[in-house]
């Protein structure tokens, strides 16, 4: 009887976590390559924003270690890391870029440095506490990384293609 149990356990466990990794690879549509590369490295962002996004709105408790560590991740994946995981015309399904990126390239590289430089900032304040000031009397943790979401927003509206 114990053992049946234990092997339903177990079946329903390798069925829970195979869906999951499903869900996985479905959520980029199949990409591959360059797209890949970067569908991945946005995705490792999506989920540094959300572990400090908990923190900031007291979801979570504060964790300097873990803002610097996602912010550090952001701050190397942001600047020249991000742009040259876009090639002139690298639009293969199921991309969302858009072909803007090339036409704007200055303002798709200096979007991809913001987003390196507010990453930095946030990183800088990490150990800070919460709701503690920066260096410069101005900054908070919450407003470093309010600043890292805009540069996400400001690139994705003019760049990707919005999928709802
Ligand atoms: C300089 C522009 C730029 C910046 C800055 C930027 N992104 Fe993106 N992001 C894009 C583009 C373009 C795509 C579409 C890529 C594609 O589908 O080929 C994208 C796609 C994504 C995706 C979808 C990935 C997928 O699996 O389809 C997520 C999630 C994402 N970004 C999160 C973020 C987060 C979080 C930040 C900020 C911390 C950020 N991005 C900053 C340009 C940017």
């Amino acid at each position: 009887m114990n053992i049946r149990i234990w092997m339903c356990a177990g079946i329903f466990g390798l069925i829970a976590s195979s869906s999951l990794v499903v869900k996985d690879v479905s959520a980029h549509g199949g990409a591959t390559g360059i797209v890949k590369q970067r569908m991945d490295a946005m995705s490792e962002m999506a989920r540094s924003m959300k572990t400090i996004g908990g923190m900031v709105r007291s979801k979570t408790p504060y964790d300097a270690e873990a803002v610097r560590k996602a912010a550090a991740y952001m701050e190397l994946h942001g600047g020249t890391e991000l742009t040259k995981l876009f090639p002139e015309g690298s639009l293969m399904k199921p991309s969302e870029a858009k072909p803007d990126i090339w036409q704007d390239w200055e303002t798709f590289k200096a979007q991809a440095d913001d987003l390196k430089n507010s990453a930095a900032v946030l990183k800088d304040m990490s150990g800070n506490g919460l709701a503690s000031l920066g260096a410069d009397g101005v900054l908070s943790v919450r407003q470093a990384f309010a600043a890292v979401g805009k540069t996400c927003s400001a690139c994705h509206q003019k760049f990707r293609i919005k999928k709802d």
